[in-house]
This record gives structure tokens, C-alpha cells and sequence, in this order.
């Protein structure tokens, strides 16, 4: 079976995307991370994979202002070009529309460092720590239209220590993104998830 071509999509420090490179070495891994994409050119993440010898692609998102559409059209060139199969969204601080959404439907991984449905959208470590929950931790799924939704492919917890600060809890959930955000890819690239 031919390895899936896999494009992550970033817009920072690209610690997810580096834990996907380095699985993805592993001879029997179903999946090959073939481009990496950044909507700002000043992301870390670009040189990691630079040095990799990734490709990478920067569609930067000023240009287009606030036609997200036409921005969508431009990142979805790239993929082509690159003939994408699955897209991973590894810190990609861009809302997408329906229309691009549906394009990659069944093919579009996001992580998010909370278990969903709980803490979505930004300051999960802060609202955790602020609620008071036991158990925090980080989410793989499926992206479908509505933000920080979608069929979860693989989650797991933390316990929330007494006295944690947010940057040691930021830090103990990002351990756990690293491991099951390959875990998740491949079972997708191997067709053995299915919502
Ligand atoms: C991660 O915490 C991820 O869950 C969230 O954004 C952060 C990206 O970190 N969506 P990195 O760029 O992968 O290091």
C-alpha cells in the first residue's frame, strides 16, 4: 500500500508537526509528511521542516484581508500541486469556512489541547486550571464545519496537579499531543477509522 501524502498546515512553533516528521520516519508508518504549510512566514516551524527536507509552502493570509474563500483557494492549490491526501492542522490559528471544510471531508485532522467536547476554543489551560477539573488533556479529531468538533479519533488525559501553574499543565498536555497525534494519523491513513 502506497504511503499516504500528508500536508500539515501551521501557524507557529510547529511542535505537533515535528512529532508527526519524526513517526513518520519510521519505515512501516502509512503516512509521509510531503509539505508543510504556514499562513505566516515568520513561523518556526518553517525552518524545522526546512531542515528536515520537507517542502514547505507559505500562503500568507493578509493579502487576501477578509475573503477567507479566496484564501482557501490559494491554500488549496498548494495541496493539489503537492497532490495532498490528508491534511493535519498543527496549530493553524485560521478559521476555515464549510466550503473548505467539506473539500477535505474525512481527510482533515486537527489536535486540540483539551478533551473535547470540554474547553473548546483558545485558553483551554487557563479555563481548566480556573474550573478546577481533575483530568485535562488533548484531542485528535476529525474537522468538519463547526469549530473544535468532529468525530474524536484519539484522546487522552492528564491529571491536573494541586498547584499547577498554566505553563506546567500547558506543558504535560503538549507530552501527550506529541504521542497521540500519530497515533490518530495513522489510523486514518491506514482506513481504520471510521466515524
Ligand atoms: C497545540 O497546543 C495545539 O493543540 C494547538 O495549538 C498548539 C500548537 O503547538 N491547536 P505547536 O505549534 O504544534 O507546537
Amino acid at each position: 500500500m502506497s504511503r499516504k501524502r500528508v500536508a500539515v498546515l501551521i501557524s507557529g512553533r510547529g511542535s505537533n508537526m515535528t512529532a508527526l516528521i519524526a513517526a513518520a520516519k519510521q519505515p512501516d508508518y502509512p503516512a509521509e509528511i510531503s509539505l508543510v504549510v504556514s499562513n505566516r512566514p515568520d513561523a518556526g516551524g518553517l525552518s524545522v521542516a526546512q531542515g528536515e527536507g520537507i517542502a514547505t509552502e507559505v500562503v500568507d493570509h493578509k493579502p487576501f484581508g477578509k475573503d477567507r474563500a479566496a484564501f482557501e483557494d490559494a491554500i488549496q492549490a498548494v495541496l493539489e500541486r503537492h497532490r495532498i491526501d490528508i491534511v493535519c492542522l498543527a496549530g493553524f490559528m485560521r478559521v476555515l469556512t464549510a466550503g473548505f471544510v467539506d473539500r477535505w471531508h474525512g481527510r482533515m485532522l486537527n489536535i486540540h489541547p483539551a478533551l473535547l467536547p470540554a474547553f473548546k476554543g483558545l485558553d483551554t489551560h487557563r479555563r481548566a486550571l480556573e474550573a478546577g477539573v481533575k483530568e485535562h488533556g488533548a484531542t485528535v479529531h476529525l474537522v468538519v464545519p463547526d469549530m473544535d468538533s468532529g468525530p474524536i479519533v484519539v484522546q487522552r488525559s492528564v491529571a491536573v496537579r494541586p498547584g499547577d501553574t498554566e505553563a506546567e499543565l500547558a506543558a504535560r498536555v503538549l507530552a501527550v499531543e506529541h504521542q497521540i497525534y500519530p497515533e490518530a494519523l495513522k489510523m486514518l491513513a491506514e482506513g481504520r477509522f471510521t466515524p
